[in-house]
């Protein structure tokens, strides 16, 4: 499904990803932690094809298809969505609308209350409520959430999906990656949440640009949570 290889991303004189390599097979859910700073997001951004996030080196292949040089939204065309580590907020669209736009077919109130409920949001309470400065960052995370299994991906990448989320509620996050693997999605999550990891059919820890170990989820998220800290790898791999 998702096959990276060899990935070096520079940004302003700065190697921030450094020979990266990845696979996520097809309905897998892949999870990558990482401390603050060790270039999570600029990976998510660099699989999502965000402008400025061209690699220097190595490849991304989707489906069978070399993306490396398509555009966010030739990206997005086929099947590759991001939400948002930080997810925007839209002045005068309602949440209805907004999660109705996210949609590629028809869809009616009762496919919007269903996502909605997944996240847990009461469709009566926020249907109508805008996708702006009202809403609460945590309530903007979970539209943000809904909005990505209202867009079936093939490939949903979810940065910090429990970040702005109690920690009553990790578990709807974990129900909603497994519902979005159930609808035959592939999942990439960036979590810092051992609740979150334990679901992963495997797992990446990335430290200072570099995917210092990968394999079973269990293995992964002891290792970051036994042994990184403080980051062994110091910032020696600058260019
Ligand atoms: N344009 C840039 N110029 C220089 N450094 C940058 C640039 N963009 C990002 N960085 C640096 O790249 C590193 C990786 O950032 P990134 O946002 O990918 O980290 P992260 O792992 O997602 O962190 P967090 O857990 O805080 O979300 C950081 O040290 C950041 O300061
Ligand atoms: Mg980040």
């Amino acid at each position: 499904m998702l096959d990276i290889q060899g990935i070096t991303l520079i940004r302003d004189d700065k190697e921030i990803l450094h020979d990266i390599s990845l696979s996520v097979g097809d309905g897998n859910i892949h999870c990558i932690v990482g401390p603050n700073g060790s270039g999570k997001s600029s990976l998510a951004y660099t699989i999502m094809g965000c402008s400025g996030y061209l690699p220097s080196s190595g490849t991304i292949d989707f489906n069978g298809q070399d993306v490396t040089h398509l555009s966010l939204s030739q990206r997005a065309k086929a099947g590759i969505t991001l939400a948002w580590q930080e997810p925007a907020r839209f002045e005068g669209l309602s949440v209805k609308d907004y999660l109705s736009i996210c949609h590629k077919g028809e869809v009616d109130d009762t496919g919007i209350a269903r996502v909605l409920a997944l996240v847990n949001l009461s469709p009566k309470r926020y249907l109508e409520r805008e996708v702006g400065e009202t809403l609460s960052g945590g309530e903007r995370k979970r539209v943000e959430l809904a909005s990505v299994v209202m867009m079936r991906p093939k490939l949903a990448i979810l940065d910090e999906p429990d970040s702005g989320i109690d920690v009553i509620s990790i578990q709807d996050i974990v129900t909603l990656i497994q519902v979005l693997k159930e609808e035959g999605a592939s999942v990439l999550v960036i979590t810092h949440r051992s609740e979150i990891v334990n679901i992963g059919d495997s797992a990446s820890l990335i430290c200072d640009g570099r995917i210092i170990l990968s394999g079973s989820p269990s293995r992964v998220s002891e290792h970051y949570l036994e042994r990184c800290r403080p980051c062994e790898v110091e910032t020696v791999h600058r260019i």
